[in-house]
């Protein structure tokens, strides 16, 4: 059966835009084809169909897994970054599984544990910055999600493992700050290791040096057991499946690495746009203060997180400028219709988060920053899906909203800041994620 809305574009120039001008690629696309397209580009299988109408993504996100499963086999795309046991690459009992492990230390009570934490790494970030001197905010807010990602796997905040993981992480996502120097990850034939010059070469020589370190830590964890630790690795490492069986060391790398990557590089983008929206949007960072000073001077970091002006400009700002352009795939199980197309089995979609955020009668005047969006009214899971939705819904979504939340109150209300370019900035590519061209250039005014 022929494909869907097949873009006429010759598929080597698409894959190419596509790893080069993303959000060009889905704009244009979505001028031919307003709902859904079928994509040809590197990386994922032949063919696979974007999907940007809410009812077709939700069809896609919750119709049970004889429909539409939830593959994990075609993220192998991130194969090389997370290893086979990645909760990125498992798929049907053993995700179920691995997500029931995770999803609780992400989630509820102990969310609160990591509040302050958030807030403290925050101000010790602000304590750094000297006033008048230009800073990018993206190097900033990387240190600082990293610093909290760590703590929140590792439970470490100091010590020689602590630096070198930090060091060694930041290297490792450097080497995807341009959609150029991404472009190893989707084209095999450059995954050549060439000595550490070559772009594969000190990506596999970065990666073994983390994986040393990981490796380290666990037989360290493991030799010497202490079951008041509330990390992330600690519990990783008690936990069993129904045969009574542990974690390999293997699996625990893969774990860890996911989290750690996924969990720091997405929240830090994400905060960056905020800072910019913030700073850039006339009447949004006076908007924010005053609802701040409402809590009084020390306020609880829970009550913050509860302020719905701010809430709406980090829903706002994951919404204009969403950091994952696309859910995980989702693969066709057995011959059926999306918004009357039909599709074979075997089909891969997506939902294409970045258009469905862009429908003008779901966001009027979908190009303006307006947070007010947020308190007039309430978005489905499938109108709003910066997190995605269903059986790979994002694990860290209720931690990355409250470090946009702490993080964003904690500069707003403490620091006076402004942005030193009056330059727009653009949604690039940063590995498989959007994040502001030039990395939002900022000032410590007082
Ligand atoms: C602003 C920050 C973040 C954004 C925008 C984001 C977005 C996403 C999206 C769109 C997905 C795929 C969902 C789907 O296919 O339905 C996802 C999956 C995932 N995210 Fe996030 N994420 C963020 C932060 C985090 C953090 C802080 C962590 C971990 C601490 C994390 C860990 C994961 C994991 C492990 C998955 C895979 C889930 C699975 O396969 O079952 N993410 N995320």
């Amino acid at each position: 059966m022929p494909l869907p809305n097949v873009l006429k574009t010759p598929p080597l120039f698409q894959k190419l835009q596509w790893i080069l001008d993303p959000v060009r690629y889905m704009e244009s696309a979505v001028q031919q084809y307003p709902d859904l397209f079928t994509a040809d580009i590197v990386g994922f299988g032949d063919t696979f169909v974007f999907v940007q109408h809410p009812e077709a993504i939700q069809a896609i996100l919750t119709q049970d897994h004889t429909k539409f499963f939830a593959s994990g086999r075609d993220n192998t795309l991130l194969q090389p970054l997370v290893g086979d046991q990645s909760l990125f690459l498992l798929e049907g009992q053993n995700h179920r599984q691995q997500r029931q492990l995770l999803v609780p230390p992400f989630h509820g009570s102990r969310l609160q544990t990591y509040a302050q934490q958030i807030c403290t790494l925050t101000q010790m970030q602000l304590s750094q910055l000297l006033p008048q001197q230009p800073f990018i905010a993206r190097s900033l807010m990387q240190q600082l999600t990293l610093e909290i990602i760590i703590q929140v796997v590792f439970g470490l905040s100091h010590g020689d493992q602590y630096s070198q993981l930090k060091q060694l992480l930041t290297a490792l996502m450097d080497l995807f700050r341009s959609p150029l120097t991404t472009s190893f990850l989707f084209i095999r034939s450059l995954q050549k290791d060439l000595g550490t010059w070559s772009p594969w070469g000190r990506f596999l020589q970065i990666r073994q040096q983390i994986d040393t370190l990981l490796f380290t830590e666990i037989a360290v964890r493991r030799a010497h057991p202490n079951l008041d630790r509330t990390d992330i690795l600690s519990m990783l490492l008690l936990a069993q499946d129904e045969t009574g069986q542990t974690m390999s060391d293997r699996a625990l790398r893969d774990e860890l690495m996911t989290l750690l990557l996924a969990g720091h590089e997405t929240t830090a983008s994400a905060l960056t746009w905020g800072l910019y929206w913030i700073y850039k949007t006339p009447g949004v960072r006076e908007k924010l203060q005053y609802e701040l000073q409402s809590l009084g001077d020390a306020p609880n970091p829970l009550e913050i997180a509860r302020l719905p002006y701010l809430s709406a400009v980090c829903s706002e700002t994951l919404r204009i400028t969403p950091v994952a352009m696309l859910t995980f795939p989702r693969v066709v199980q057995e011959p059926i219709e999306l918004l009357g197309y039909p599709l074979d089995m075997g089909t891969i979609v997506m939902g294409c988060i970045y258009l469905l955020h862009q429908r003008p009668e779901l966001y009027p005047n979908p190009k303006a920053f307006k947070p007010e969006r947020f308190l007039d009214r309430q978005f489905s899971p499938y109108e709003f899906l910066a997190f995605g939705s269903g059986a790979r819904r994002c694990v860290g979504d209720a931690l990355a909203m409250l470090e946009l939340k702490l993080v964003l109150a904690t500069l707003v209300s403490q620091a006076e800041f402004e942005l030193v370019d009056a330059q727009p900035e653009l949604p690039r590519r940063r590995g498989v994620t959007l994040t502001p061209s030039r990395g939002v250039k900022m000032r410590l005014v007082s």
